[in-house]
């Protein structure tokens, strides 16, 4: 029989035959979403991926236990694991626990520690950060949230945009993979520019990881 025909009077032997050769036809990635915080990206890229041929988000991973992607995680039934500040920046066991859920991929959305040189090297060119605003400029140590937005106000810039790019040792530092820009009009303030840049990474972030894994 042709692979993908459907048998006569069989719909469940087709619906098996078929998972059976989507299985071995397609070479899953798994993917660990690193959050701190309300995760409307992560949603997205939730969203993007829940069903997919071969990209699995299998596992979320947040610092703070009161974080609304932890929400998220629990309705959709995806694995979380809440990671405390000493076991992050000087034990390497969670490591050992991303390796035994064979995790292919780190995505970071709105995660507020610096990610150590360990899990980079593990990782290495496998973990992918975004960035509210146009890197290299408004970046490094501190530029998260509404300080990036107020500064890019301050300097009277005439537009900003998103940065997705790789994670390496330095902040906001590793190579970029793509960027996308808007207007910053000149009666703007940090929460109306927030909201273009979230339209922004909502539009795009899933898509470029997707581009990226299934290359
Ligand atoms: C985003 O603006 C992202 O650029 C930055 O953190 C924010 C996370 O927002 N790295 P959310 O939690 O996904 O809504």
């Amino acid at each position: 029989m042709e692979r993908g025909r459907k048998p006569q009077n069989c719909n469940y032997l087709y619906i098996l035959s078929r998972s059976f050769n989507e299985q071995y036809l397609y070479e899953v990635k798994k993917i660990a979403v690193f959050a701190s915080g309300a995760g409307s990206n992560a949603a997205r890229i939730i969203d993007r991926f829940r069903v997919h041929k071969s990209i699995h988000i299998t596992l979320i991973v947040c610092n703070n236990p009161d974080a609304g992607v932890l929400n998220i995680a629990e309705k959709e039934n995806i694995p979380a694991l809440i990671i405390e500040k000493e076991r992050f920046f000087r034990g390497d066991a969670y490591i050992k626990e991303l390796k035994e859920k064979k995790i292919d991929f780190i995505v970071l959305a709105g995660f507020l520690w610096k990610i150590p040189d360990t899990l980079i090297k593990v990782f290495r060119d496998k973990i992918i950060n975004i960035h509210p605003a146009l890197l290299p400029k408004y970046g490094g140590k501190g530029m998260y949230g509404p300080a990036v937005h107020e500064a890019v106000i301050a300097a009277k810039e005439k537009e900003s945009g998103i940065t997705i790019h790789y994670v390496d040792e330095l902040y906001d530092h590793g190579k970029i993979i793509f960027q996308a820009k808007c207007p910053v009009p000149e009666n703007d303030n940090a929460g109306s520019l927030a909201q273009r840049i979230h339209a922004l990474e909502h539009e795009y972030y899933p898509k470029v990881i997707e581009d990226l894994i299934v290359k």
